[in-house]
Protein backbone atom coordinates (compact mmCIF):
# COMPACT_ATOMS: atom_id res chain seq x y z
CA UNK A 1 0.00 0.00 0.00
CA UNK A 2 1.52 3.54 -1.41
CA UNK A 3 1.38 6.05 1.67
CA UNK A 4 -1.01 8.94 1.42
CA UNK A 5 0.73 11.40 3.99
CA UNK A 6 4.52 11.83 3.89
CA UNK A 7 6.39 14.60 6.09
CA UNK A 8 9.82 14.13 5.74
CA UNK A 9 12.60 16.71 7.53
CA UNK A 10 9.79 19.48 8.01
CA UNK A 11 10.63 22.64 9.52
CA UNK A 12 8.23 25.59 10.31
CA UNK A 13 9.27 28.81 11.49
CA UNK A 14 7.80 31.76 12.87
CA UNK A 15 9.05 35.06 13.06
CA UNK A 16 7.67 38.03 14.87
CA UNK A 17 9.73 41.02 15.04
CA UNK A 18 13.27 40.12 15.49
CA UNK A 19 12.06 36.58 17.12
CA UNK A 20 11.95 33.51 16.14
CA UNK A 21 10.20 30.91 17.02
CA UNK A 22 10.65 26.89 15.76
CA UNK A 23 7.45 25.67 15.93
CA UNK A 24 8.69 22.49 13.74
CA UNK A 25 12.13 20.82 14.02
CA UNK A 26 12.63 18.22 11.13
CA UNK A 27 9.59 16.10 11.50
CA UNK A 28 9.26 13.38 9.98
CA UNK A 29 5.81 11.45 9.34
CA UNK A 30 4.22 8.66 7.41
CA UNK A 31 0.02 8.12 7.33
CA UNK A 32 -1.25 5.44 5.26
CA UNK A 33 -4.39 6.18 3.30
CA UNK A 34 -7.99 5.42 5.52
CA UNK A 35 -5.82 5.17 8.50
CA UNK A 36 -7.25 7.20 12.11
CA UNK A 37 -4.60 8.56 13.95
CA UNK A 38 -4.29 11.06 17.06
CA UNK A 39 -1.57 13.37 17.69
CA UNK A 40 -0.76 13.97 21.27
CA UNK A 41 1.89 16.17 22.99
CA UNK A 42 2.46 19.21 25.36
CA UNK A 43 1.12 22.42 24.62
CA UNK A 44 3.60 24.43 22.23
CA UNK A 45 4.90 21.24 20.56
CA UNK A 46 3.36 22.27 17.15
CA UNK A 47 0.72 20.03 17.33
CA UNK A 48 -1.50 23.06 15.65
CA UNK A 49 1.25 23.58 13.47
CA UNK A 50 1.43 20.34 11.59
CA UNK A 51 -2.24 20.58 11.18
CA UNK A 52 -2.79 24.39 9.95
CA UNK A 53 0.16 22.29 6.87
CA UNK A 54 -1.36 19.61 6.46
CA UNK A 55 -4.85 21.70 6.08
CA UNK A 56 -3.07 23.70 3.61
CA UNK A 57 -3.49 27.22 5.77
CA UNK A 58 0.34 27.50 6.74
CA UNK A 59 3.14 26.45 4.24
CA UNK A 60 6.60 24.96 5.79
CA UNK A 61 9.79 26.76 6.00
CA UNK A 62 11.34 23.64 4.80
CA UNK A 63 11.49 19.93 4.38
CA UNK A 64 8.79 17.54 2.35
CA UNK A 65 5.11 17.21 2.88
CA UNK A 66 2.68 15.16 0.12
CA UNK A 67 -0.76 14.44 1.03
CA UNK A 68 -1.48 12.41 -2.23
CA UNK A 69 -0.71 14.09 -5.23
CA UNK A 70 -0.20 17.47 -3.96
CA UNK A 71 3.61 18.56 -2.83
CA UNK A 72 2.28 21.18 -0.20
CA UNK A 73 5.29 23.11 -0.01
CA UNK A 74 5.09 24.01 -3.76
CA UNK A 75 1.43 24.57 -4.64
CA UNK A 76 -0.01 27.03 -7.20
CA UNK A 77 -2.28 29.47 -5.56
CA UNK A 78 -5.20 28.03 -7.33
CA UNK A 79 -3.76 24.48 -6.64
CA UNK A 80 -4.09 25.33 -2.67
CA UNK A 81 -7.23 26.61 -2.99
CA UNK A 82 -8.47 23.80 -4.41
CA UNK A 83 -6.58 21.01 -1.79
CA UNK A 84 -8.81 23.10 0.52
CA UNK A 85 -12.00 23.09 -1.15
CA UNK A 86 -11.73 19.27 -2.21
CA UNK A 87 -9.55 17.35 -0.78
CA UNK A 88 -9.47 18.54 3.41
CA UNK A 89 -11.92 18.76 5.67
CA UNK A 90 -11.04 20.85 9.08
CA UNK A 91 -12.41 21.07 12.36
CA UNK A 92 -11.42 23.49 15.20
CA UNK A 93 -11.67 23.50 18.91
CA UNK A 94 -13.70 26.13 19.56
CA UNK A 95 -17.23 25.03 18.33
CA UNK A 96 -18.14 28.79 17.68
CA UNK A 97 -15.52 28.68 14.67
CA UNK A 98 -16.77 25.68 13.12
CA UNK A 99 -20.55 27.19 12.05
CA UNK A 100 -21.74 29.78 11.02
CA UNK A 101 -24.38 31.07 14.12
CA UNK A 102 -27.07 32.21 11.84
CA UNK A 103 -27.34 29.05 9.32
CA UNK A 104 -29.50 25.67 10.43
CA UNK A 105 -26.99 22.77 10.94
CA UNK A 106 -28.06 21.72 7.36
CA UNK A 107 -27.35 25.37 5.78
CA UNK A 108 -24.01 24.76 7.53
CA UNK A 109 -23.35 21.28 5.91
CA UNK A 110 -24.81 22.79 2.69
CA UNK A 111 -22.23 26.05 2.40
CA UNK A 112 -19.64 24.50 1.65
CA UNK A 113 -21.05 22.19 -1.04
CA UNK A 114 -22.51 25.39 -2.75
CA UNK A 115 -18.83 26.96 -2.62
CA UNK A 116 -17.89 23.98 -4.97
CA UNK A 117 -20.97 24.01 -7.52
CA UNK A 118 -22.57 21.01 -6.30
CA UNK A 119 -26.45 20.72 -7.72
CA UNK A 120 -28.87 21.92 -5.00
CA UNK A 121 -30.66 18.74 -5.01
CA UNK A 122 -27.46 17.12 -4.00
CA UNK A 123 -26.48 19.33 -1.37
CA UNK A 124 -29.64 18.15 0.36
CA UNK A 125 -29.43 14.81 -0.20
CA UNK A 126 -26.05 14.61 1.43
CA UNK A 127 -26.14 16.85 3.93
CA UNK A 128 -28.85 15.38 5.13
CA UNK A 129 -27.44 11.84 4.72
CA UNK A 130 -24.14 13.61 6.74
CA UNK A 131 -26.24 14.52 9.22
CA UNK A 132 -27.86 11.84 9.94
CA UNK A 133 -24.70 9.71 10.01
CA UNK A 134 -23.83 11.71 13.09
CA UNK A 135 -26.85 11.02 15.01
CA UNK A 136 -28.28 14.71 14.43
CA UNK A 137 -31.41 13.63 11.67
CA UNK A 138 -33.81 15.09 13.83
CA UNK A 139 -31.84 18.28 14.44
CA UNK A 140 -31.24 19.76 11.37
CA UNK A 141 -33.15 22.60 11.27
CA UNK A 142 -31.96 23.70 14.37
CA UNK A 143 -29.09 26.54 14.73
CA UNK A 144 -26.15 26.29 16.39
CA UNK A 145 -27.47 27.67 19.73
CA UNK A 146 -30.27 25.70 20.08
CA UNK A 147 -27.60 22.49 20.33
CA UNK A 148 -25.06 21.45 22.95
CA UNK A 149 -21.17 21.62 22.05
CA UNK A 150 -20.87 17.96 21.06
CA UNK A 151 -23.62 18.51 18.86
CA UNK A 152 -22.25 21.21 17.40
CA UNK A 153 -19.19 19.56 16.93
CA UNK A 154 -20.92 16.53 15.08
CA UNK A 155 -22.63 19.26 12.93
CA UNK A 156 -18.92 20.56 12.48
CA UNK A 157 -17.39 16.85 11.52
CA UNK A 158 -20.37 16.92 8.95
CA UNK A 159 -19.60 20.42 7.39
CA UNK A 160 -15.51 19.06 7.31
CA UNK A 161 -16.87 16.08 5.35
CA UNK A 162 -19.79 17.74 2.85
CA UNK A 163 -17.21 17.76 0.24
CA UNK A 164 -15.60 14.41 0.66
CA UNK A 165 -12.28 14.83 1.62
CA UNK A 166 -9.79 12.43 1.74
CA UNK A 167 -8.69 14.10 4.69
CA UNK A 168 -10.34 14.90 7.84
CA UNK A 169 -8.33 17.39 10.40
CA UNK A 170 -9.72 17.93 13.47
CA UNK A 171 -7.67 19.98 16.05
CA UNK A 172 -8.54 19.03 19.45
CA UNK A 173 -12.31 18.88 18.84
CA UNK A 174 -13.03 17.43 21.89
CA UNK A 175 -11.43 20.01 23.73
CA UNK A 176 -14.55 22.15 25.40
CA UNK A 177 -16.75 19.14 25.58
CA UNK A 178 -17.63 16.45 28.32
CA UNK A 179 -15.82 12.77 27.84
CA UNK A 180 -19.30 11.32 27.26
CA UNK A 181 -19.63 14.00 24.27
CA UNK A 182 -15.98 13.32 23.08
CA UNK A 183 -16.61 9.66 22.99
CA UNK A 184 -20.04 10.52 20.92
CA UNK A 185 -17.65 12.72 18.98
CA UNK A 186 -14.62 9.41 18.31
CA UNK A 187 -17.35 7.16 17.63
CA UNK A 188 -18.69 9.07 14.90
CA UNK A 189 -15.17 9.98 13.22
CA UNK A 190 -14.72 6.19 13.21
CA UNK A 191 -17.72 5.53 11.42
CA UNK A 192 -17.42 7.77 9.05
CA UNK A 193 -13.66 6.37 8.08
CA UNK A 194 -14.92 3.17 8.00
CA UNK A 195 -17.61 4.20 5.64
CA UNK A 196 -15.90 6.97 3.24
CA UNK A 197 -12.16 5.72 3.76
CA UNK A 198 -11.18 9.36 4.36
CA UNK A 199 -7.61 9.59 6.32
CA UNK A 200 -8.32 11.11 9.74
CA UNK A 201 -5.88 12.96 11.93
CA UNK A 202 -7.53 14.34 15.41
CA UNK A 203 -5.35 16.24 18.22
CA UNK A 204 -6.29 15.20 21.71
CA UNK A 205 -4.98 15.89 25.17
CA UNK A 206 -6.62 12.70 25.86
CA UNK A 207 -5.12 9.52 26.55
CA UNK A 208 -7.93 7.90 26.53
CA UNK A 209 -8.13 8.16 22.51
CA UNK A 210 -5.86 5.32 22.16
CA UNK A 211 -8.43 2.78 22.24
CA UNK A 212 -10.44 4.45 19.38
CA UNK A 213 -7.76 4.76 17.07
CA UNK A 214 -5.24 3.33 14.97
CA UNK A 215 -2.20 4.49 16.28
CA UNK A 216 -1.27 7.46 18.62
CA UNK A 217 2.02 9.68 17.46
CA UNK A 218 3.28 11.77 20.30
CA UNK A 219 5.24 14.98 19.48
CA UNK A 220 7.44 17.01 21.42
CA UNK A 221 9.62 20.10 20.32
CA UNK A 222 8.20 19.83 16.91
CA UNK A 223 8.84 16.73 16.57
CA UNK A 224 7.42 13.38 16.58
CA UNK A 225 8.74 11.44 19.29
CA UNK A 226 6.83 8.62 19.97
CA UNK A 227 4.10 6.26 18.62
CA UNK A 228 1.92 3.61 19.87
CA UNK A 229 0.46 1.44 17.34
CA UNK A 230 -2.67 -0.74 17.93
CA UNK A 231 -2.78 -4.28 16.15
CA UNK A 232 -6.30 -5.35 15.47
CA UNK A 233 -7.34 -8.86 14.48
CA UNK A 234 -10.99 -8.61 13.34
CA UNK A 235 -12.32 -6.82 16.63
CA UNK A 236 -9.24 -8.40 18.70
CA UNK A 237 -6.70 -6.18 19.86
CA UNK A 238 -4.03 -8.39 19.30
CA UNK A 239 -1.00 -5.61 20.72
CA UNK A 240 0.05 -2.42 21.97
CA UNK A 241 3.25 -1.49 20.88
CA UNK A 242 5.11 1.48 21.49
CA UNK A 243 7.08 2.89 18.89
CA UNK A 244 9.42 5.68 18.71
CA UNK A 245 10.95 7.81 15.44
CA UNK A 246 14.82 6.92 14.49
CA UNK A 247 15.82 10.17 12.52
CA UNK A 248 18.28 10.65 9.77
CA UNK A 249 21.09 11.64 11.90
CA UNK A 250 19.95 8.26 13.71
CA UNK A 251 18.68 9.84 17.00
CA UNK A 252 16.12 8.32 18.83
CA UNK A 253 13.79 10.32 21.52
CA UNK A 254 12.73 7.35 24.39
CA UNK A 255 9.12 7.78 25.81
CA UNK A 256 9.64 10.34 28.99
CA UNK A 257 7.46 7.04 31.03
CA UNK A 258 10.48 4.51 30.07
CA UNK A 259 13.30 7.37 30.90
CA UNK A 260 11.80 7.57 34.44
CA UNK A 261 10.83 4.31 35.21
CA UNK A 262 14.56 3.40 34.93
CA UNK A 263 15.79 6.84 36.15
CA UNK A 264 17.98 7.36 33.10
CA UNK A 265 19.64 10.45 32.88
CA UNK A 266 22.51 11.95 30.59
CA UNK A 267 24.54 9.49 29.70
CA UNK A 268 23.29 5.69 29.07
CA UNK A 269 24.98 2.31 27.92
CA UNK A 270 24.16 1.00 24.43
CA UNK A 271 24.58 -2.74 23.13
CA UNK A 272 24.79 -3.74 20.27
CA UNK A 273 23.06 -7.52 19.82
CA UNK A 274 22.01 -9.44 16.58
CA UNK A 275 18.75 -7.96 16.57
CA UNK A 276 18.32 -5.63 18.61
CA UNK A 277 19.88 -2.38 20.81
CA UNK A 278 19.67 -2.59 24.37
CA UNK A 279 19.60 0.75 26.82
CA UNK A 280 20.68 0.97 30.13
CA UNK A 281 20.98 3.67 32.47
CA UNK A 282 24.86 4.91 33.41
CA UNK A 283 24.38 3.83 37.04
CA UNK A 284 24.13 0.22 36.33
CA UNK A 285 27.48 0.48 34.65
CA UNK A 286 29.48 0.80 38.54
CA UNK A 287 27.86 -2.56 39.22
CA UNK A 288 28.88 -4.66 35.85
CA UNK A 289 31.59 -6.25 34.91
CA UNK A 290 33.24 -6.34 31.38
CA UNK A 291 30.06 -6.51 28.89
CA UNK A 292 30.40 -9.54 27.27
CA UNK A 293 31.09 -9.60 23.55
CA UNK A 294 28.98 -11.08 21.35
CA UNK A 295 29.31 -11.74 18.02
CA UNK A 296 27.47 -9.87 15.52
N1 LIG B 1 1.21 32.17 14.23
C1 LIG B 1 2.23 31.99 15.06
N2 LIG B 1 3.16 32.97 15.22
C2 LIG B 1 4.20 32.79 16.05
N3 LIG B 1 4.43 31.69 16.78
C3 LIG B 1 3.54 30.70 16.67
C4 LIG B 1 2.41 30.80 15.82
N4 LIG B 1 1.70 29.64 15.92
C5 LIG B 1 2.37 28.88 16.80
N5 LIG B 1 3.48 29.49 17.24
C6 LIG B 1 4.47 28.94 18.18
O1 LIG B 1 4.91 27.69 17.68
C7 LIG B 1 5.02 26.72 18.71
C8 LIG B 1 4.09 25.55 18.45
O2 LIG B 1 2.76 26.00 18.56
P1 LIG B 1 1.48 25.11 18.26
O3 LIG B 1 0.29 26.00 18.31
O4 LIG B 1 1.69 24.34 17.02
O5 LIG B 1 1.48 24.10 19.52
P2 LIG B 1 0.36 23.05 19.98
O6 LIG B 1 1.06 21.75 20.13
O7 LIG B 1 -0.80 23.10 19.06
O8 LIG B 1 -0.05 23.59 21.42
P3 LIG B 1 -1.48 23.56 22.17
O9 LIG B 1 -1.61 22.19 22.77
O10 LIG B 1 -1.34 24.62 23.22
O11 LIG B 1 -2.54 23.88 21.18
C9 LIG B 1 4.73 27.45 20.01
O12 LIG B 1 5.95 27.86 20.55
C10 LIG B 1 3.91 28.64 19.55
O13 LIG B 1 4.06 29.73 20.42
MG1 LIG C 1 -2.84 23.60 19.27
Amino acid sequence: MSTFIECDNLVKIYKIADLEVVALQGLDLVVDPGEMMALIGPSGSGKSTLMNILGGLDIPTAGRVRVGEYNLLEMSRRDQTLYRRREVGFVWQQTARNLLPYLTARENVELPMALNGVSPRERRDRAADLLDRVGLANRMDHRPDRLSGGEQQRVAIAVGMANRPSLLLADEPTGEVDSEAADIIFQVMHELRDEFGVTIIVVTHDMFVANRVDRVVGMRDGRTSTEILRRRDGDMLVSDEEYAILDRAGRLQLPEAYIDALEMEDRVRLRLKQDRVEVFPQHDLANEKEPEVEEV
